[in-house]
């Protein structure tokens, strides 16, 4: 299984976007997490369209969207236009999932479905099978830099379970407050893409993507 450090750009300074992706890259993170909020399905608004297709290119990484948006159906195409490589929905957004995900591999994209700390893993039980990627927020979703909650670490471990007992790999994402110091539990516990705003953008991004790296390849 291949281990995978998605930096979330929400953190990033916005002033030099396309050299700080750069760095990211050449330091080994392969996909680049894009952080889309409405201001509806979570209180903040982030960035959308235009700022992907905007960066599309800048580096080679696998455009990974972020949907935090309430019926996401609606921008999916205008998403696949825009660049995005996966789109991930949040199950609690979606009037008809399995519509939505259908969308999505319509246009050509990887699917990705997210649950929010509050929601039962279990109600994903029947739809991993039809998805590309698991993503399990560590956060409510809305804000970077918030705490990870420890209650993850279980329905990570559910999560991996499910996709065992149903005979397949899944890719399994985790998305809030990780940082060096707690990547190893989440890895443990069955993630393979990481996710990680603050502790890739706050400081040096070619040094931090360095050190998540250093611990993704040596791990297993
Ligand atoms: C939260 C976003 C995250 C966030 C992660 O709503 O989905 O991707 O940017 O940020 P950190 O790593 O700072 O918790
Ligand atoms: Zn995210």
């Amino acid at each position: 299984m291949e281990y995978i450090l998605a930096p979330s750009i929400l953190s990033a300074d916005f002033k030099v976007l396309g050299e700080q992706m750069k760095e990211t890259e050449e330091a080994g993170a392969k996909y680049l997490h894009f952080d889309v909020m409405d201001g509806m399905f979570v209180p903040s608004i982030s960035f959308g369209m235009p700022v992907l297709k905007s960066i599309k290119g800048a580096t080679g990484q696998v455009m990974d969207a972020h949907l935090m948006v309430q019926e996401p159906i609606r921008y999916v195409e205008a998403f696949q236009k825009a660049g995005a490589d996966i789109v991930t929905v949040h199950l609690e957004a979606c009037e008809d999932i399995h519509a939505t995900i259908e969308k999505i591999r319509e246009c050509g994209m990887k699917v990705g479905l997210s649950v929010c700390p509050e929601t039962d893993i279990k109600e994903t039980e029947t739809l991993i099978k039809e998805i590309d990627m698991l993503l399990i927020m560590s956060v409510h979703p809305g804000f970077g830099g918030q705490k990870f909650i420890p209650e993850s670490l279980e329905k990570i471990r559910i999560a991996r379970n499910m996709a065992k007992e149903q005979g397949f790999e899944l890719d399994i994402q985790v998305d809030g407050g990780i940082y060096h110091n707690n990547v190893k539990e989440v890895l443990d516990a069955g993630v393979n893409i990481v996710v990680a705003g603050s502790a890739v953008f706050n400081g040096n991004p070619a040094e931090n993507t360095r050190k998540f790296m250093e611990i993704l390849k040596n791990y297993g």
